[in-house]
């Protein structure tokens, strides 16, 4: 069915900067097409100082809510006049669903994450051993999701002990005593390396255009029952993954995560719920 923006469409967006590159107005879109949604998504880049003008300009319009990306995630927080746990927790907001006038901010990163996890990998993270290497935003919400969810041990691993320091205690503090924290020194990172079921790298280490880069700057040889999953998409097999693959452990990149988080914010904004079908064949003909 092709869509018509009519006077009755109502609005979606993401606001964040810069956002010229981002995927989410075509998913989104494509999802509102194939439900026959009369929702239309768009992208706004916000100047920095702007984001409180930007929040009451979108209150004001009414929308029906948006996504919230790099470097707005936490500076929404204030502006907001509710959170979910999860988000409280994580400190992080991407998505904000518009209930009569009251914003309230969700993290489907985390959730996006988990489901795409379990969607490749069939394993729940309960009891597991868990090495997340890095402590920003998309550190958060892996560590918070895995601790919510049973994870037996969370371990973050950072170049700023700080901020490793900062989520094991958000854990600890708050979920369960499961969580610690320690820099990527090559002896300490080896035993937890050696030591962990699932390893996550949520740095970008990486990422295009580094694809020769990886979180770990020494040789290891995992093990095969181990599972490593990387935030990055682009290439698909980083390589941090490609390390794994060789030793024949289970490997999952963020292009999973990155479609889920949408998947569930789309839910959040129509309370709609997108069939399992029909996000998979989303995520398999997208360009
Ligand atoms: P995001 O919100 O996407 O998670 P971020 O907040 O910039 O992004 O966090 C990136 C994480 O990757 C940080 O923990 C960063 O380490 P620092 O906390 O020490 O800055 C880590 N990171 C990025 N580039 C890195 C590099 N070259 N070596 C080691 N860690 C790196």
């Amino acid at each position: 069915m092709e869509s018509q923006i009519t006077g009755n469409t109502k609005v979606i967006c993401l606001i964040g900067n810069p956002v010229e590159h981002t995927i989410s107005p075509t998913l989104h879109n494509n999802i509102s097409r194939l439900l026959g949604e009369d929702l239309i998504y768009t992208a706004f880049r916000v100047e920095p100082g702007e984001l409180e003008n930007a929040v009451k300009g979108l209150k004001a319009l009414n929308v029906v809510g948006f996504n919230v990306t790099v470097p707005y995630k936490n500076d929404i927080i204030p502006f907001l006049d509710e959170l979910s746990t999860e988000a409280k927790l994580i400190g992080a907001v991407n998505t904000v669903k518009n209930v009569n006038g009251r914003l309230i901010g969700f993290n489907t990163d985390a959730e996006g994450f988990s489901m795409s996890f379990k969607e490749e990998t069939g394993i729940p993270f309960t009891g597991k051993s868990i090495a997340v290497i890095g402590a920003g935003g998309a550190a958060r919400a892996v560590a918070v999701k895995t601790a919510l969810e049973g994870a037996g041990k969370i371990t973050v691993i950072n170049r700023t002990l700080t901020k490793a320091e900062d989520i094991a205690d958000i854990i600890n503090n708050n979920i369960r005593e499961i969580a610690a924290s320690c820099t990527p020194e090559e002896n300490a990172f080896r035993r937890i390396l050696e030591d962990s079921d699932i390893i996550i790298n949520t740095t970008s280490l990486g990422m295009f255009p580094k694809v020769e880069t990886s979180p770990l700057d020494f040789p290891f040889k995992f093990n095969k029952d181990q599972i490593l999953y990387d935030v990055v998409y682009n290439p698909a097999k980083t390589l941090f993954l490609r390390q794994g693959e060789q030793a024949g452990c289970k490997t999952v990149n963020g292009l999973g995560m990155l479609f889920y988080q949408g998947a569930k914010a789309y839910e959040i904004w129509t309370e709609k719920s997108l069939s399992h079908d029909l996000v998979i064949s989303i995520f398999r003909d997208f360009p």
